[in-house]
């Protein structure tokens, strides 16, 4: 493992420039960087793309996954990377030796992802964790189908929120993907999180929720779900299916 991202992963924290060190938060954990690494090690991809970098621990992953194979290149969006997280996840990025095979971005993705499909840019991997409302997640989804090769494959962290597990509901019923893997939880499949306060109404939409994605092929409490891309969008302007 690199050694920066095995010293953060062991300590939790990331260092800064004058040393200090500063508690990892937000970040993917250690099984979904495992996860990360083994898709990334079947598609062998060139180019591949992340939305939300905040203190970089996918983007590390990511990066020494791609580093093994020719001229890789990973493409970074977020907004606030010095705003809210310092330039941390950068400054470790920098440090692990990966600045050479980065193009960063900081703007928000709906803005930066229709710009790349623009220049022609093509990715045979993208990892989604940026914003995580459903439109949010719907839109880059929207534009990152546009650069992703035939083949490619489009991860989604926390998709066992509702508002990710909705957007991968519809991609399934609606567009030509298909489950490439999901990372298995430790949770019973239909067991409701402890911490749900509503009503039985609520639980009962949960519950539902939880039972139509099992019958998609997927871990409803997977917190990580790949799609593969098996096509590229070739239906007719009026296509709808219920999702
Ligand atoms: C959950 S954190 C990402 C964690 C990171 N993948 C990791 O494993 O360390 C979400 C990130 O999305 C970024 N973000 C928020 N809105 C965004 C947008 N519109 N476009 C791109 N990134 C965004 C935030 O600044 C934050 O860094």
């Amino acid at each position: 493992m690199n050694q920066v991202l095995e010293e953060i992963m062991k300590s939790g924290y990331v260092k800064s420039p004058s040393g200090n060190l500063i508690k990892v938060r937000s970040n993917i954990t250690k099984e979904e960087g495992a996860f990360l690494t083994e898709i990334i090690a079947e598609l062998k991809p060139n180019a591949t793309l992340e939305v939300g970098l905040a203190y970089g621990i996918s983007a590390l992953y990511i990066c020494q996954a791609i580093k093994k194979y020719p001229n890789p290149r990973h493409i970074i969006i977020d907004p606030s990377q010095n705003i809210d997280w310092g330039g941390l996840g950068l400054y470790s990025l920098r440090r692990a030796g990966y600045q050479e095979i980065i193009d960063f971005y900081e703007k928000p993705s709906q803005t930066v992802l229709p710009q790349l499909e623009t220049m022609g840019v093509k990715v045979d991997f993208a990892f989604i964790d940026g914003w995580h409302s459903f439109d949010h997640t719907l839109v880059d989804f929207f534009y990152i189908d546009k650069l992703l090769n035939v083949g490619g494959v489009v991860a989604f962290d926390d998709s066992n929120w509702p508002s990710i597990s909705k957007v991968i509901r519809f991609i399934i019923k609606n567009r030509s993907y298909t489950v490439f893997r999901y990372l298995p939880s430790t949770l019973s499949p239909l067991r409701l999180n402890s911490s749900f306060k509503y009503n039985v109404f609520m639980r009962a939409k949960a519950f539902f929720r939880k039972v139509g994605a099992f019958r998609m092929g997927i871990d409803p409490n997977s917190s990580c779900v790949a799609l593969k891309k098996e096509a590229e969008d070739n239906r007719r302007w009026d296509f709808h299916r219920n999702f």
